[in-house]
């Protein structure tokens, strides 16, 4: 058994922050959504792992990911020149793939089951394709499966305007060699793409064994900011340990489960955990509620915060404003200005939001 996991695409709905890099490394707790879906692929016992990257995020995530020591995999690398669908990516990977049945895995995708499960099921049971579906409230934004009453898949359409179902499907997927064939007949669809449900349709019209299972636990598709909050808070309530490797002064209270780099300086601050603080930040006079991540080399000073993610190299100085629910970039700057006229001052990138008071 092989993985495919899809790492390309533009990731539109987490702009700004995929202007400069793939949303498949936006952090959830200090690390790379993609690396949550490895470490499962490998705890499932396949080590032998092709990543689909675009050109313009591969290199990024080539250089981040490496190949697959740190997980004791073995990753290789597939270009995907442009986005023409997840059904046109497994395509391109066919050489990587070759006969092998495999497990895909959409790289901005969670969930919490653990993955041996659904692997045992589909080899036991020889099967064409397993999917994996989930209840939603919002189903128009995904691909969707009817089920009969037997529990047998019967029809899959992606993005309905007016949906049969609200099973969504996950974005993790087993499939034999046999989904090749029907990719090779696959028309592209009216968003131009070749898509992996029609491919699962092709497969179901053709007789082939599909079955769907339906999660037990969460799933996060975390390709949108709130999403990407939620991803960070199940995170931190479920895998956060406390460990504090940083200098704290006597100033300072620390509450809950804290998870503080080494190099991080605090002082005269309460952290409210679950938080992570990551390497080499500094801390001071701050107030840090529950559900924040932050990365490595952040200073933060004069700052309250609740539920919100700092990536890498940000500076938040001196607000008279709490911050919640909210992402801040890489290398942003938030800062108080004592200059005249008293006002506000934005140097703001293409598509950034901000709410104020
Ligand atoms: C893709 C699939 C969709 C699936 C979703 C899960 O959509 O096309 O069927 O429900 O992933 O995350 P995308 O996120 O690429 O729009």
């Amino acid at each position: 058994m092989k993985a495919l996991m899809l790492s390309g695409g533009r990731g539109t709905r987490l702009r700004p922050l995929t202007y400069t890099g793939a949303k498949q490394l936006v952090p959830v707790v200090n690390k790379p959504i993609l690396w949550y879906g490895i470490e499962q692929i490998v705890a499932a016992g396949i080590t032998d792992i092709g990543i689909v990257i675009s050109p313009e995020t591969g290199d990024d995530i080539r250089a981040t990911t490496g190949d697959g020591a740190q997980f004791g995999a073995k990753i290789t690398y597939i270009l995907q020149d442009s986005p023409d669908g997840l059904a046109h990516a497994v395509k391109i990977a066919q050489p990587f793939l070759g006969e092998s049945p495999f497990l895909m895995y959409l790289g901005d995708n969670l969930i919490r089951d653990a993955l041996s499960g659904f692997v045992s099921e589909f080899v036991e049971r020889s099967l064409d394709a397993l999917i994996m579906l989930k209840q939603v409230p919002n189903p128009t934004a995904f691909g969707v499966a009817v089920l009969n009453p037997e529990g047998r898949v019967t029809r899959l359409v992606e993005k309905p305007k007016e949906p049969p179902s609200d099973l969504a499907l996950v974005g993790v997927y087993l499939f034999s060699p046999q989904i090749h064939q029907v990719i090779a007949q696959l028309q592209p669809s009216p968003r131009g793409e070749l898509e992996i449900t029609d491919a699962i349709q092709a497969l179901v019209d053709t007789g082939g064994n599909v079955t769907a299972e339906t999660l037990q636990g969460w799933w996060l598709d975390t390709g949108k900011k709130d999403d990407l909050l939620a991803a960070n808070q199940i995170i931190l309530d479920e895998t956060l340990g406390h460990h504090i490797a940083g200098t704290v002064d006597d100033a300072t209270q620390i509450s809950g489960r804290v998870r503080i780099g080494k190099g991080t300086t605090v002082v005269n601050s309460t952290i409210r955990g679950p938080v992570v603080i990551g390497d080499n930040c500094r801390i001071e006079n701050c107030f840090i509620g529950s559900y924040s991540s932050i990365a490595n080399g952040v200073t933060m000073l004069d700052v309250e915060m609740d539920h919100s993610v700092v990536l890498e190299g940000a500076v938040i100085k001196e607000l008279h404003q709490r911050i919640v629910d909210s992402l801040i970039g890489r290398r942003a700057r938030l800062v108080h200005s004592p200059k005249r006229p008293k006002a506000s001052r934005f140097m703001v990138g293409d598509d950034c939001v901000i709410e104020l008071i």
